[in-house]
């Protein structure tokens, strides 16, 4: 091939390859090696086990058309490429094809939390819709004059409103941290101040299970660049969530720590490590907690939860938090033991 269209083909971006009439493949840019592996000279159809692949080179390698396709590698980290064949001479009595491929898989992924997410909201929305349309029938008709059953009912259903109203609260709440996450926050927060503050709105609900809330590092000056009521939300649910999935019984220590020319990160800042005393998470949950609507055990939450009614959505807003302040979130767990929630914040 002429060396100046390899040289162009070898820097571009997306893999390129270059098909003999035999289905061999002549030529494979930088790219298409990173993606596929050493593929030169081997055969079309051992390097990739695709019929739209092999069916659109054929065609292309047949009459000169020009084909495009879908290209989904199947795997633990599934792959999708959108392909295009060009018919190409190498010679001019020697047909090649020349097959750009270009990688959809990021936009195939957000394409599918996308629909994933409708249906997960529609889904929350329409369980607790169905229980009070359910009860408004029941108070019409059998139960219209049982005045005992009114009440139980009117409650239940106030419950169920209120859960739908937290889920809208959630999602609106959810959408404005991500369409301002772009955007760097200007204010100043002091952090041992913010979670004390939280700890006196969950005396109550920890005193009620025996819980204590210690707080450690606090002496310290811990004022960070941020946004108050954003890190003040952060605080609540984590906060929240060792108090509820915690242990009767049990103390939630939240220590601050102040990391000065921290090892890994490239800015001075504070963590924050909130542990509790709990069953602990199975590691096979821990990555997708920050999920919207993911919850372990989403009966038992559910059923557990009725007067506290949850949403699972509290650690995605966490973590979207997190990231507009550019933070990072850690999660360890130890079965039977408790968990442990850190969180890195910049101070500017
Ligand atoms: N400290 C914890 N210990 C054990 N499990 C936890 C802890 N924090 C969160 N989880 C698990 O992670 C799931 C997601 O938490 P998240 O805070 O996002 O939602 P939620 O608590 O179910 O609802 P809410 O929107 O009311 O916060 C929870 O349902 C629970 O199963
Ligand atoms: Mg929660």
């Amino acid at each position: 091939m002429d060396t100046l269209f390899s040289t162009a083909f070898e820097h571009l971006p997306n893999p390129t390859l270059i098909i003999a009439g035999d289905r061999q493949v002549s030529f494979a840019n930088k790219a298409a090696i990173t993606t596929f592996g050493a593929i030169i000279g081997k055969d079309l159809a051992l390097t990739f086990r695709h019929p739209n692949i092999l069916n659109a080179v054929d065609k292309t390698l047949a009459s000169g058309s020009t084909e495009t396709g879908e290209l989904s590698i199947p795997g633990p980290l599934a792959q999708v490429f959108e392909l295009h064949t060009i018919s190409i001479f190498e010679t001019p009595a020697s047909q090649c094809v020349l097959l750009l491929l270009e990688d959809k898989t990021k936009v195939a992924r957000s394409e599918e939390m996308r629909v994933d997410f409708v249906a997960n909201a529609s889904h929350e929305l329409r369980s607790p819709l169905s229980a009070i349309l359910g009860f408004i029938e029941t108070l019409q008709g059998p139960a219209s004059d049982d005045e005992q059953a009114r009440t139980r009912f009117l409650g239940i259903m106030g419950r169920e409103a209120e859960r739908m109203n937290r889920l809208i609260d959630d999602l609106l709440h959810l959408s404005r941290v991500e369409m301002d996450e772009h955007v760097r926050p200007k204010g100043h927060v002091d952090i041992a101040n913010t979670i004390q503050n939280v700890f006196d709105l969950l005396e109550t609900r920890a005193t009620s299970k025996s819980m204590k809330l210690k707080l450690v590092g606090s002496d310290q000056p811990s004022s960070i660049k941020g946004d108050g009521d954003q890190l003040n939300q952060v605080f609540r649910n984590l906060i929240e969530n060792a108090v509820h999935y915690g242990n009767p019984d049990t103390a939630i220590e939240v220590t601050i720590e102040q990391r000065n020319n921290p090892p890994n990160e490239l800015k001075n800042g504070i963590s924050v490590h909130i542990k509790d005393c709990s069953n602990g998470i199975e590691k096979q949950h821990i990555p997708r907690l920050t999920e919207r609507f993911y919850r372990i055990d989403s009966a038992r939450t559910r059923l557990e939860n009725n007067a506290q009614i949850s949403t699972g959505l509290g650690l995605a807003i966490v973590k979207h938090i997190i990231n507009r302040h550019r933070g990072r979130l850690k999660i360890e767990s130890e079965i039977g033991v408790g968990s442990t929630f850190s969180i890195f914040l910049p101070k500017e």
